[in-house]
């Protein structure tokens, strides 16, 4: 056995040196085990930490994959789908993506309501390679329609080869809707705006149409109260004329005798009758008095027709038409003759039939045929001035002509039938006429074709308010440009 200096073997201390650096090497590996140990185990709850990322991140992926509010879809070019989520299933009407891949195969046909829908989607595509916002109608799987936006792409692969389509479909059908019933009230309401303002063109145009009545009657009340005035003394002068030439005719008659018994009278007498020239005098005086007679037998008949054409009755009476029409040609004579030489008179020819009494408002009738006489002078002047002026003042003017015509037509006389017919007032003229657009709106109230100040265009729509209004009569026109103008008035009997 080996021995060191304190009496220990050689070989013992040998060991515990080895001892003690087995030892410490011992201690370093475990020490650095450890640090491997706590290194991995670092590691793993790092990767823990990345893989329950992962795990997070696929799960927000699923969830905005199967529950957005759109729909998502990739599709063949030939038009199936290849994949879809949840909404677009539920957007379609299926209870699964599997059940819409399963029965939805031709895009084209099952799903557009208009197919064509399908080749312009197609079309943009490719022209544009996205669409946005493509709106279109589809059918659900039970048939319903409802309205779908589409935004969609191409995806192709590296080669630029056309792989498939894929993008979001959005339901739009509420906004569709909601779109389609504004438009519909704003329809409703501009119609509604359309008849109000149509409503009050017609309130104004009553308006007028009561004021000018209004001074019409106004007018009446006046003309007959002239009338009337003028009425007594014209009579009293008319009676008193008859007495008067009969007084006349007396004394003429005495002057005779005085004459055939005193062939000598004094020569006071004598240079008295030669001053006053006695024979013209007895000539001339029985003149002077028939012309006086018809003088006043005129005033009376302008009186009458005043107050015939003023009748203020608001009350439907029977009245004779021809007596009306009468008296409004009296009143208008003055505007019927004529006026220098390229103003001839105005020929008026009366053309009456066998009429009956008419039950009307006699003196609104007369107020009607007021205005279609006077529409016909105008034409029939205006007429003669224009063929004077663009012949250089050498054209002789044309006869103008109002013809006057009445008849009953319809009547069971005629046709064996109950019916009482209607009696029509026809006014004619030879004027200028009138063209298919001016004849169109002659009745609208404030439609004129003369200058301002001459015609208020209230004429007519006046007369056609009373004619058919009032009356449940007609009144056409028939008319030409160069071929005149017929008024037909109609009013049943
Ligand atoms: N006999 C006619 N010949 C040609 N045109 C006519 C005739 N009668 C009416 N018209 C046309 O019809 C239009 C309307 O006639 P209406 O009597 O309503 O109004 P007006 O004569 O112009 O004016 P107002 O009668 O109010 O003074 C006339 O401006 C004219 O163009
Ligand atoms: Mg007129």
């Amino acid at each position: 056995m080996f021995l060191g200096r304190n009496g220990v073997s050689a070989s013992s201390t040998y060991w515990a040196e080895r001892y003690e650096k087995i030892h410490k090497n011992l201690v370093k590996r475990t020490k650095q085990l450890r640090r491997a140990k706590q290194e991995l185990t670092n590691r793993v709850a790092e990767r823990k930490l990345v893989e329950e990322t992962l795990r997070q991140a696929e799960q927000r992926y699923c969830s905005l994959f199967e529950n957005p509010v759109v729909g998502i879809f990739q599709t063949t070019p030939s038009g199936r789908y290849q994949a879809c989520n949840q909404t677009l299933a539920r957007i379609y009407g299926y209870q699964s993506a599997e059940q819409l891949l399963e029965n939805l195969t031709d895009i084209g046909r099952q799903l557009y309501v208009d197919s064509e829908r399908r080749c312009e989607f197609i079309e943009r595509l490719h022209s544009c390679d996205s669409v946005s916002e493509f709106e279109s109608q589809v059918y659900r799987r039970d048939g319903g329609i409802i309205w779908i936006s589409e935004d969609a792409w191409a995806v192709c692969d590296e080669d630029g080869m056309l792989l498939h389509y894929e993008g979001f479909v959005t339901d739009i059908t509420k906004r569709k809707l909601a779109e389609e019933a504004l438009q519909k009230s704003e329809a409703q309401v501009r119609s509604q705006s359309k008849e109000l303002e149509l409503a009050l063109n017609k309130l104004q145009r009553t308006q007028i149409q009561l004021i000018q009545n209004e001074k019409m009657s106004t007018l009446g009340q006046l003309l007959a109260s002239i009338a009337h005035e003028i009425k007594n003394p014209v009579n009293f002068v008319c009676n008193n004329l008859i007495p008067a030439s009969q007084y006349a005719q007396d004394l003429l008659a005495l002057l005779a005798l005085y004459a055939k018994y005193y062939p000598q009278p004094a020569p006071e007498i004598q240079n008295y009758a030669e001053a006053i020239e006695l024979d013209f005098l007895i000539k001339d005086f029985s003149k002077i008095l028939s012309s006086m007679q018809m003088g006043t037998d005129r005033i009376r008949q302008i009186v009458q027709s005043l107050q015939n054409f003023s009748r203020l009755d608001e009350v439907i009476t029977l009245a004779d038409l021809h007596e009306g029409i009468d008296s409004t040609l009296l009143i208008l004579h003055n505007r019927l003759k004529a006026k220098g030489d390229n103003k001839p008179g105005i020929t008026v020819i009366k053309e009456y039939g066998d009429l009956p009494l008419v039950e009307c408002y006699p003196g609104l009738l007369n107020q009607v045929f007021m205005n279609l006489l006077c529409n016909a002078i105008d034409a029939l002047e205006e007429l003669n001035v224009e063929r004077f002026e663009s012949s250089g003042n050498n054209m002789p003017p044309l006869t103008p002509c109002i013809w006057i015509r009445t008849e009953v037509v319809g009547s069971g006389l005629n046709d064996g039938t109950n019916s009482a017919g209607l009696v029509v007032v026809r006014i004619i003229d030879n004027g200028f006429g009138m063209t298919e657009e001016i004849r169109k709106q002659i009745f609208e109230p404030f439609f004129t074709t003369k200058p301002t100040g001459k015609g208020t265009g209230l004429g007519l729509s006046i007369s056609y308010q009373i004619v058919v209004e009032k009356h449940g009569g007609q009144l056409r026109c028939i008319s030409a440009p160069e071929q005149g103008t017929e008024f037909a008035l109609e009013l049943p009997i």
